[in-house]
């Protein structure tokens, strides 16, 4: 007869205990523990042939490393640039690839055009456990892909999903997605936090032991991780997160852990009418439309990877009669805003209380730099005084509760990616003078460099 043993295991983190805990004691989580009862098979069964696997035996030969082949032949490109940019040069065979992102966010998409293209020189497979194969096939229909020969899978069992790559052993398969999948041994729900793990782990022994690359499909939480203990990222080779708003167009492709490229590059998609497709000139997308000489609009450059891309913001200042104006923002963090408003109303003397204040990203981008802070504020004093800037001008600067421009980083890559998209001139903090002057500029090239907030206002409004 065979047992079940019944193990508490934290959500958050994966610890395990006998016993329910109302505080994970590894990372400290109340409330954290959830009961899994694993069913111990008899002898006899063969459920968990898949540990078994033949070919595991000679993978732990011991080997030279003067004699292992470079990889570089065997990364799979995917001929989608962007994609193939963040990885680091294209999928590393028999690596394990979690790929994150909210739903909607265009997660299968992505993957089916990924496997369109990798079709025609490799054997690839699509498991889905979420996607009936009609509703799959009306994508590959709007993506125009449906005629390729792209093998599929309808299953959530895991059993059947390794006995499919066991007997079919592709070069590439994707699991759409890790969460609905679910290991027959252990009771809890698909999704749940031992399911997830146990279903990666079968995986990343599949994935090593018959050198298929497998790329999982994770759901994000509330909280924006990776739905499921953290250990899984540790698990895998990659972790990528597909991120943007569903409401606008532009999609961001970022590697959080890369254990075959750098983590700091970022691919950039469109979502079109018939799919993503790689944004050909990152640096100036998001400006695209902007309005010229009008109060309320500045230009400032964000770094995304090794990238820089120039964004436009927009400030609307409006005047209220009620005591507690609005302050809105959209790709800016609003307590920093008010930070922004408070230094310069202090070390200006502009009140912005008598004003409901709207201050957006253009593109649907978000700035966590710090490096827009005064182009924020030029933004609002534009609309304040009703004066635009000269829309030619890239502002870059941090300020400092004194009303100080601090220095930003990398203040040369800036420069000179903005030079390269044809901007001719920039506000910078006087502190960068050291980094600039190390940079050749052409002769049009104008830097006007600022200390003080104070300075910026009378160089850009006077
Ligand atoms: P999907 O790939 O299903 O997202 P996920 O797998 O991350 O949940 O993408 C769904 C969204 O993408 C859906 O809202 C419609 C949109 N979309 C397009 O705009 N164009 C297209 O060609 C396709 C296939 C989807
Ligand atoms: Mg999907």
């Amino acid at each position: 007869m065979a047992k079940n043993k019944t193990v508490y295991t934290c959500e958050e983190c994966g610890y395990e205990s006998s016993g329910w805990l109302g505080k994970c004691p590894s990372c400290g989580t109340w409330n954290s523990l959830v009961e899994t009862v694993i069913q111990k098979k008899s002898a006899k069964s063969n459920n968990r042939a898949w540990l078994a696997l033949d070919s595991v035996s000679d993978q732990h030969a011991v080997i030279n490393l003067a004699t292992i082949e470079n990889d570089v032949q065997k990364r799979l490109c995917s001929d989608i640039e962007e994609m193939d940019r963040v990885l680091g040069g294209g999928f590393v065979r028999g690596s394990l690839v979690l790929l994150g992102g909210d739903p909607g966010v265009g997660k299968s998409t992505l993957l089916l055009q990924t496997l369109a293209n990798l079709t025609a020189q490799y054997s690839t497979l699509y498991v889905s456990g979420e996607e009936s194969p009609t509703q799959i096939k009306m994508r590959a229909d709007r993506l125009q892909i449906a005629a390729k020969q792209i093998r599929m899978l309808t299953a959530t069992d895991f059993a059947s999903i390794a006995q499919a790559l066991q007997k079919h052993k592709p070069d590439f398969a994707v699991i759409d997605s890790i969460q609905s999948i679910y290991v027959e041994e252990i009771s809890a729900a698909p999704g749940s936090v031992s399911q997830v793990r146990e279903a990666t782990a079968g995986l990343l022994r599949i994935a090593k032991s018959f050198n298929i690359t497998i790329v999982l499909v994770g759901h994000v939480t509330k909280e924006g991780g990776i739905a499921g203990p953290r250990v899984l990222e540790h698990m895998v080779d990659a972790v990528l997160y597909f991120e943007g708003e569903k409401t606008n167009q532009y999609r961001i492709l970022r590697a959080v852990k890369n254990r075959f490229g750098t983590t700091n590059e970022v691919g950039m998609f469109e979502m079109t009418q018939s799919g993503l497709r790689s944004v050909d000139n990152p640096g100036t997308a998001m400006l695209e439309g902007r309005p010229l000489n009008v109060p309320g609009t500045t230009i400032t450059s964000t770094l995304e990877g090794t990238r820089s891309i120039l964004l436009e913001i927009q400030a609307l200042l409006n005047p209220t009669d009620f005591a507690q104006p609005i302050r809105n923002t959209q790709g800016i963090d609003r307590l920093r805003l008010n930070m922004l408003l408070a230094i310069l109303h202090k070390s200006c003397g502009i009140s912005v209380a008598p004003y409901d204040a709207y201050v957006n990203v253009t593109g649907g981008m978000k700035i966590i730099e710090t490096s827009a802070d005064l182009a924020i504020i030029a933004a609002v004093v534009s609309s304040i005084q009703d004066k635009p800037i000269d829309s030619d001008l890239i502002i870059l600067g941090e300020l400092g509760l004194t009303g100080e421009v601090r220095m930003v980083t990398a203040i040369e890559r800036r420069v000179l990616e903005g030079l390269r998209l044809g901007w001719k001139k920039f506000v910078v903090p006087a502190a960068c003078k050291r980094s600039i002057k190390n940079i050749s500029l052409p002769d049009a090239c104008e830097i006007f460099y600022v200390s003080l907030l104070k300075e910026a206002l009378d160089l850009l409004f006077s």
